[in-house]
């Protein structure tokens, strides 16, 4: 456990606004070398490069980066054991592996257990928060919210609304849904540091009927979120447009239900058209790009800078194969390279801190380094291993040395972690 007021020395870095796609010099990046950050009660309280007095404890850590903790902006609980499926694309990889293994969160020891690990996990690669996907059981999601509260952390997730398409002991129905989600907004959201987001695994496994729900419980309450994938596969988009015959696209199916809003979070959106573009960003929702995944299922490669919405950082694992973002964002700036795009680490990282909590809302208090947010850190060793060290002091320039970082960094490379001001790695 850390004490109540300490303070944490090392190179500091986050952002004060969006980087400009491209640019490797950057105005908004607010790098501190060597300096203090001030902690008390869990919040940030103090920043600044001169030591502190003896009333603090001193976490010295000179010479390694420290980062706002991570976010991972989708994700699912339930899919560590079907991590590299061999295979398959999007649809016959959820028939194959991901159904068949998500039908054991029925049960509430199972669904305990996965939380527990789940979070360690994402802790142990440097993600302090994160919008995650339970399964349809009712268990599986009080279980993440429980172990969430028990780690002080930010965490948004939601049981999943599927109600068709989907193989026995994994289908809910309307009416017994509605009333699973009222018991567990009731219950968490709100509470502590946790949130509900009405999760709509995808529109094939949901009828009309339960799409016009979830649409209500957005209505009924607009500080829920709302996660859900969308035109992530090009056989998906397909068996979208044969299901709902009446929609003008597939994120139109959302649109008719009432689900895109401020508070909506995204995955995917590879395969969108410019209206359909225009429409997230009118609505204020955003897109959760998912490199690893996308690359892993072969499902697209996902247009970041023709983007004119809000674009977060996510892992999808199962679908993607680390936890980690930065690897992560390493396989983001190789789908950008096969686009004919650079993407910087400026905008990688801002993706996955400032970026996400502010399409979140939640920029009060994650996603960066400023006085009066929460103490939700990580310290990050600049080079592990020979290979890294040699090309950490080859580095000439900040732009240089933090995308080296973020091409060879992983959860090796943390050295510590704090969540709401306690140590957690
Ligand atoms: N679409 C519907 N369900 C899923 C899922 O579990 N993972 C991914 N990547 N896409 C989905
Ligand atoms: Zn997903």
């Amino acid at each position: 456990d850390s004490p109540r007021r300490w303070a944490l020395r090392g190179d500091l870095l986050d952002f004060t606004a969006a980087p400009a796609w491209g640019a490797t010099e950057s105005p908004v990046v607010r790098y501190d070398r060597d300096h203090w950050l001030l902690v008390e009660d869990g919040r940030i309280v103090g920043r600044q490069a001169a030591e502190p007095d003896a009333s603090w404890v001193r976490k010295d850590h000179a010479g390694q980066l420290v980062l706002p903790g991570f976010i991972d902006t989708h994700v699912h609980c339930p899919q560590l054991e079907v991590i590299g499926s061999y295979g398959t694309e999007l649809l016959d990889w959820l028939e194959r592996y991901t159904f068949p293994s998500e039908c054991a969160f029925a049960d509430p020891v199972r669904s305990q257990a996965g939380a527990e690990v789940f979070l360690d996990a994402l802790v142990g690669a440097g993600t302090t928060s994160a919008v995650v996907f339970a399964t349809v059981h009712k268990t599986s999601a009080e279980a993440l919210f429980d172990a969430a509260a028990r780690r002080g952390m930010r965490l948004i997730t939601g049981k999943v609304l599927m109600d068709r398409h989907a193989p026995d002991g994994l289908r809910d129905d309307v009416v017994q849904a509605e009333r699973d989600c009222l018991d567990l907004i009731a219950r968490y959201h709100g509470r502590e540091r946790l949130a509900y987001a009405v999760t709509v695994r995808f529109a094939p496994t949901s009828t009309h009927a339960q799409l016009a729900m979830a649409g209500g419980l957005c209505r009924a309450d607009a500080s829920l979120y709302m996660q859900t994938h969308v035109a992530e596969n090009r056989a998906e988009v397909a068996w979208v447009a044969q299901l709902f015959p009446e929609a003008r696209s597939y994120l139109d199916v959302y649109e008719r239900a009432g689900l895109l809003h401020e508070r909506a979070v995204l995955a995917h959106g590879i395969w969108l058209d410019d209206k359909d573009r225009r429409l997230i960003d009118a609505r204020g929702a955003q897109v959760a790009h998912s490199p690893s995944s996308n690359l892993f299922l072969g499902s697209g490669l996902f247009d970041w800078r023709g983007a004119p919405f809000n674009v977060s950082l996510a892992s999808d694992v199962g679908g993607g194969t680390s936890l980690s973002l930065p690897r992560n964002m390493l396989d983001a700036y190789k789908i950008q390279a096969l686009r004919g795009e650079r993407l910087t680490a400026w905008t990688a990282l801002h993706a996955a801190t400032r970026g996400a909590a502010e399409a979140l809302r939640l920029g009060d208090e994650i996603g960066g380094l400023s006085v009066g947010q929460m103490a939700d850190l990580c310290v990050w060793d600049w080079a592990k291993g020979p290979v890294a060290e040699v090309r950490d002091a080859a580095a000439r320039e900040l732009h240089e040395r933090v995308f080296a970082w973020m091409t060879l960094a992983d959860e090796r490379n943390l050295a510590a972690c704090y969540v709401a001001g306690q140590r957690r790695v």
